[in-house]
Formats: C-alpha cells, sequence, structure tokens
C-alpha cells in the first residue's frame, strides 16, 4: 500500500531525544516497574469502579469524578479534560515534565538508577530551564542539611536553634532542614564549585548578583526551610532569620520560577499526602513551623498556606484528596477577619469547612508545646466547629445590637452560603444560620437568593469578558448525525450514564470537522482488526466479487482514494500510524498503541480503550442508545464520514469561489471559469447532500 503522502510528514517529537540521554534498557526496566495506580494515587483519590478506578480529575476543576485508570491496560483517560495515555504521559502533563524528567520521576519512585552518561556541556545546557533548576535546588537542600549537620556555626547556630524550640532531630530530618551560614558566598562558591552556572544561581533566587558581576548569597545567616512540590522534589525555600530584629524580615522566600509557582504550593504535602485520604480530612495552618510542630505531635494531615491568603490553586490541590478542610486560627483577631475570605472560596470550591480557633497568641507550634500532643489531638478534633456558625457567631458577637452593623454581618454569612455549589447543603445552612442569628428563614432566604443572583451575573459578566468565543457549557458542540453510528467517549459524543456530565468542565469547543474525524478514527483503533466484506468491481465487464479486508485497511485506503485528509493532528497521528504499518502489511491494534512514544496517539488510543470499560455491562440493555449492531455499521461509518469530510472540502471551495467572484477585479474569461467552478461545487455539494437523504435549498 502506497504512503499516505496527502497527509503530511509526520515527526515523532520524542524518539530520537530520549535514547541519547537515557538508556533504553533503563527506560524499560522503568516502564516494567512503573505501577500506574500508585503513581497517579500520589495526586488522585482513586476509587474502584468496575475494573478501573476513578477519582477527581487533576487536571481540571471538577466535583463529580470522570478521570478513570485502567490498571490493566497501563492507562488513563481524563473525560474532563479529554488528556489520557500511559503513565509517563501522565506525568509529563501533570508536572508539566519533559519525557526524560517524567522517566526520571519514575525511576526515582521506584527506586531505579538511571545511569547517564557524561553529558557534554551542550547537553547540559540543552537539559530543559526547569530540570537545571530543580537539580540546583536539590543540591542546594543538601548543601543546608549538610551546613547545619556537619559545621560547627551549623550545629551551634542552626541546629541549636531548633533545639531549642523543642523540635526533634527525626521531624528536621524529616523536613529537610537546614542552615545557611553568615557568609556572603559561601554556598554560591561551593555550588559554582559542583558545576551549577550563576546565572541559574540567581534565577533559583539563591544568590543575587552585584553590579560587578559577583554573587552574594540571598539566604545568608538563616535557617533553612526547603518547599516541596507534591512529588517531594525540592522546588524553592524560605529562609528565616535567627535575629530579633524586627527590622529584618522574619522569613525571605525563594522568587517564583519555572519551578515554583507558589499559588500551586502548599508547604507539608507532599508528606500530608497519605495522612489526608487516610484521614479524609485536611489541617490548614499558616507556618512552616506549624506544620512541623503538628508532625511532631503526630499529626501529618496538614499544610500551610505559607503565611498568604490563599489561592484557587492550592485549594484545588487539596480537593484531590479530600473535601475536608479544617482551618486552624491562631487566636489573633485581625487575622481571622483576614482570612474569612479565602474561607469562602474554600466553599466555592465545594468544601466541607471546619474552624479551630486557639487562644489568643498561640499558633499551632506554641499550642502544641505548651499542652502537649493530646490536647492539640483534642482541641484540633473535638473542638472544630462548622465555618459558618463560627463566622455567624463572631460577627453577631461584633455587631451587637446596631443595627447597621447586623446588617453588615448579615450580608457577609449570606455572601458565605451563597458561595456553596451545593443546593442542598446551602439549604441546610440557611436553616441552620437562621436559627443561629434568630432570623425569620424566609427572610435569609430572600437575601440569599439576591446574592446567588448577583454572583450569578458577575460570574456570566466575567465569563463573557474572558471567553468571547466559549461554547454553551452542557451543550455537546455536536448532535450527532442520522445514520452514523453514535460512538461515545470523545469529547464531542455524548458519554454513557456513568461518566460526568459534559457541562462539568468546559470542554474546550471542537469544530465539526475534528468530531467527524474523531468518530472514525475511534472505530479505527476500536475495530482495526474487525474483517468487513466489501463488493469490488470487476475491471471491464468481469464480475464484481466480495472481497474481505480488516477495517484499518479499509479506512486508509478509502481515505488514500477520495483524497481526504485528516486534519486534526492526534488523528493525524493515529492514521499515519496505521497506514505505515499497513506498508509492511501488519495491522497494529489499540493495545499495541497505548504506550505509543507520542503522547497524541496515547491520548486518543486511552480514549478509544477506556470506554469500553466505563460502560457498564448492561447498559446497552437499558438504553438502547449505543446498539451493539456498531460492528455492522462500520462501513456505513466509514462512508458516511469521508463523505461529511468531502462536503466540508466542498463547502469551503464553494465559499472560496463566491468570495473570489465577489471581490470582483476579474477578466471575463477568469470569472467565466470560475461561475463554472462554483456551479460544477454546488452540484457536487447537492449530490453529496442527496446520500444523507437531505437536501438543502441554497
Ligand atoms: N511569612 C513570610 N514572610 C514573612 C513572615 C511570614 O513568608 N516575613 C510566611 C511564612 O511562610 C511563615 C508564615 O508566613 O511560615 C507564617 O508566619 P509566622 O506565623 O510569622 O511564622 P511561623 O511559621 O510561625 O514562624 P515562627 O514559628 O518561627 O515564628
Ligand atoms: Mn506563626
Amino acid at each position: 500500500m502506497a504512503s499516505l503522502e496527502i497527509l503530511g510528514i509526520f515527526v515523532n517529537p520524542l524518539g530520537p531525544r530520549i535514547s541519547r540521554m537515557i538508556p533504553e534498557k533503563t527506560v524499560d526496566e522503568i516502564m516494567n516497574a512503573a505501577v500506574i495506580e500508585e503513581v497517579v494515587g500520589d495526586y488522585v483519590e482513586l476509587k474502584k469502579s468496575g475494573s478501573s478506578l476513578r477519582g477527581l480529575s487533576p487536571f481540571t476543576n471538577e466535583k463529580t469524578p470522570s478521570f478513570y485508570v485502567l490498571p490493566a491496560k497501563g492507562i488513563f483517560k481524563c473525560f474532563s479534560s479529554g488528556k489520557g495515555g500511559s503513565v509517563v504521559t501522565f506525568l509529563m502533563e501533570l508536572e508539566k515534565a519533559s519525557y526524560p524528567e517524567a522517566l526520571k520521576m519514575l525511576a526515582r519512585r521506584y527506586n531505579i538508577e538511571v545511569e547517564e552518561k557524561e553529558r557534554s556541556p551542550e547537553e547540559i545546557a540543552a537539559a530543559t530551564a526547569k530540570e537545571s533548576l530543580g537539580n540546583l535546588v536539590t543540591w542546594a537542600s543538601k548543601w543546608f542539611v549538610d551546613q547545619m549537620k556537619t559545621t560547627d556555626a551549623g550545629k551551634a547556630i542552626g541546629r541549636s536553634y531548633f533545639v531549642e524550640r523543642g523540635f526533634r532531630d527525626d521531624v528536621l530530618d524529616k523536613f529537610l532542614i537546614g542552615y545557611s551560614p553568615e557568609s556572603w558566598d559561601a554556598l554560591a562558591t561551593a555550588a559554582q564549585a559542583a558545576g551549577y552556572p550563576a546565572d541559574k544561581l540567581v534565577e533559583s533566587g539563591l544568590s543575587k548578583q552585584r553590579e560587578d558581576g559577583s554573587l552574594w548569597d540571598f539566604f545568608k545567616g538563616r535557617v533553612m526551610f526547603p518547599i516541596r512540590d507534591v512529588t517531594g522534589r525540592v522546588i524553592g525555600f524560605g529562609g528565616r532569620t535567627l535575629s530579633t530584629d524586627k527590622k529584618v524580615a522574619k522569613y525571605f522566600n525563594s522568587p517564583e520560577s519555572v519551578l515554583y509557582n507558589k499559588s500551586k504550593v502548599l508547604y507539608g504535602m507532599h508528606l500530608a499526602k497519605p495522612a489526608i485520604v487516610k484521614e479524609e480530612r485536611c489541617f490548614l495552618v499558616e507556618g512552616y513551623t506549624d506544620v512541623m510542630a503538628m508532625h511532631q505531635a503526630g499529626v501529618e494531615n496538614v499544610v500551610a498556606s505559607s503565611g498568604t491568603a490563599l489561592t484557587t490553586g492550592q485549594i484545588h490541590l487539596i480537593r484531590r484528596y479530600t473535601k475536608h478542610v479544617t482551618v486552624i486560627f491562631d487566636g489573633d483577631a485581625a487575622g481571622i477577619r483576614a482570612s474569612l475570605r479565602g474561607i469562602d472560596m474554600l466553599l466555592a470550591e465545594g468544601m466541607a469547612v471546619k474552624v479551630v480557633l486557639l487562644p489568643d497568641g498561640d499558633d499551632p507550634d506554641t499550642y502544641a508545646k505548651k499542652v502537649g500532643s493530646d490536647a492539640l489531638h483534642r482541641a484540633i478534633h473535638d473542638d472544630a466547629q462548622d465555618f459558618l456558625q463560627f463566622k455567624a457567631k463572631l460577627l453577631a458577637d461584633e455587631a451587637g445590637t446596631d443595627p447597621m452593623k447586623r446588617a453588615e454581618m448579615i450580608r457577609s454569612v449570606v455572601e458565605s452560603i451563597a458561595a456553596i455549589p451545593d443546593t442542598i447543603q446551602r439549604s441546610v445552612y440557611l436553616q441552620s444560620s437562621a436559627a443561629q442569628l434568630g432570623m425569620d428563614e424566609s427572610v435569609l432566604g430572600s437575601a440569599l437568593a439576591q446574592e446567588i443572583h448577583k454572583q450569578s451575573q458577575a460570574a456570566a459578566k466575567r465569563a463573557a469578558r474572558t471567553s468571547p468565543h466559549a461554547a454553551p457549557s452542557g451543550t455537546p458542540s455536536y448532535p450527532g448525525t442520522p445514520g452514523t453510528a453514535s460512538f461515545p467517549g470523545d469529547p464531542g459524543a455524548p458519554l454513557p450514564v456513568d461518566a460526568p456530565p459534559v457541562g462539568e468542565a468546559l470542554v474546550p469547543a471542537v469544530s465539526e470537522r475534528t468530531v467527524v474525524e474523531n468518530d472514525l478514527v475511534r472505530a479505527l483503533l476500536e475495530y482495526a482488526t474487525e474483517v468487513v466484506t466489501v463488493r469490488v468491481e470487476g475491471e471491464e465487464g468481469a464480475e464484481a466479487t466480495d472481497l474481505e479486508v480488516p477495517f484499518a485497511e479499509l479506512v486508509i485506503h478509502r481515505l488514500e482514494e477520495e483524497h481526504i485528509e485528516i486534519r486534526d493532528p492526534m488523528n493525524l497521528s493515529v492514521v499515519k500510524r496505521f497506514s505505515d504499518e499497513l506498508d509492511h502489511e501488519r495491522i497494529l491494534t489499540a493495545d499495541q498503541l497505548a504506550n505509543d512514544a507520542d503522547m497524541g496517539v496515547q491520548q486518543k488510543v486511552a480514549g478509544a480503550l477506556v470506554h469500553q470499560h466505563v460502560l457498564s455491562p448492561n447498559w446497552s440493555n437499558r438504553h438502547k442508545i449505543y446498539p451493539v449492531v456498531e460492528r455492522d455499521q462500520l462501513i456505513s461509518l466509514l462512508e458516511d464520514s469521508l463523505r461529511r469530510l468531502h462536503l466540508m472540502d466542498l463547502r469551503a471551495t464553494s465559499k472560496e469561489v463566491a468570495s473570489k467572484l465577489q471581490a470582483g477585479g476579474l477578466s471575463v474569461e477568469d470569472e467565466r471559469d470560475l461561475l463554472a467552478q462554483k456551479v460544477q461545487v454546488d452540484r457536487e455539494i447537492q449530490a453529496t447532500l442527496a446520500h444523507f437523504g437531505t437536501v438543502i435549498l441554497p
């Protein structure tokens, strides 16, 4: 079979680079060791659902789980973002990692030694900025620990500071606490001697540069708290001064970088994940030392916002593991008031929020050390109050009987209730808050209705501003056509029942052409080896014969014959794979493609494979929407798709000709030719439409 030149040249973006960096043998070893549900489980709370596992998508902000892992196939599929593929793809997507980076993450997780061959200066330079910055901060973190543990100053100043504060060595080790010596250039010198270039030191924020180009250590004389991402990689630092001088900033923090996005990181998350999942709750505190003190007291499901207002990104990070959050306030009134808004954001993201108020002047660190572990446990578990009750009480006490203040307080409480997305929960809160404030429920209810209206209008305005072309959510962009089998699983097609509603996350608008291509490619993936019978006309009067061919062969053959282009890059990658294999007289199967090096291919395959498992066994009996006769319809699906794609091409040509005619300024001959072409194309359009049993008047 001839190659599909009309489909364009296919370039595998990953191929050559991988093999140069990590030996093939090691790649195999990593892939054999990696268990997709374990790796995904580091980020997503997965629950069993038939033969697959299901959880909340880490890629979107969904509230109904539509993220699937198929352990047996080693793939994942996310219906709300459309992403899918192997465990490597998962890490690449989620960690924004390159292919080698993702492999190395897996290697680290499964304790596989990756022997990279000695890299040349060019190769070092070519390593992605993220990777080299990551290497530097990881190195620096070890250096700081080393300083604290092995140098006299480190022991006498750094470590003794923590000892005086009552921190145990095992806790310091767990958090990789270190010490940055009181020297202008000890770190910069050591880092450069270890091969890290000056510009990376500056980029990481570890060093600052003087006018003459020389470097000085930004964190000099501070104790160091490495900030780590969800997988435990060091991405930045907080450095605390040991000076009591109020004019010296207590903490210095690393700047944002390609590595460190402050709004998506929570201090301690890497260590907290398993405990959060186990306890089904996450404690939220303010500071680095609070997290450490909680661990020391045996509470591990705790993270810190690092003193800043909570961001949506941080909330989403928590929500991957649990919906239950307990915010621990130190008892300082101003601080609490400032935090109330952030808590409304937690509610808006569908979290169930409790609060604990510590006695005035105490933070979790000081409190834990004052009262001991048992009392701390009691305080954070038994004394936790529902957030809305807490807020209503706090504001009501503040307002007293002043009517203006009371009105303001009610508005504020109503704002919080309105933020809750779940209507049932909202009405429960409406009731309890009305009772608590001694108000008539209907009065509070109408205030709530107004607030919700106001918020939804504001949201609509925001949406209109940010995405003028967004498809209306909840409506599949393509209604499905008579005569085509409807293949669930692609973003554009209707989804099976136990898949999530499409409206959950905004599915990117898909062009009509892509939808048709998706259907065809899905069928190709799913039924590649299915034998179909086609009737072939004999040459010059010879009798027609029936020919049995695998479906994949027919698809590729017909695409070529009709000169139809597949345009969507992912669809094109898949089709190209099949056509390449056909050139060698082989038919690919979706399983073979599931771990393809091309992410586009993986994603397509995941989409095709997953729906078979997502579909509950008696679904078709119950609903009769996706009839089992799919296979019998393969040929009509193919022909139908070809015709649709052809029709789109014809329409595009017709439009193009029409606009040339309209533009005018043509010679008589040109105009005549164009008119003839237009008539011809329009006739073909009508003929094609007639196949669908539809005649559309011009
Ligand atoms: N913070 C900061 N910069 C500051 C002060 C605070 O980034 N100048 C952040 C830090 O992440 C800190 C958190 O806000 O952990 C809470 O601040 P604070 O309560 O002052 O610090 P603690 O962590 O409690 O530190 P310590 O116990 O040593 O006082
Ligand atoms: Mn504090």
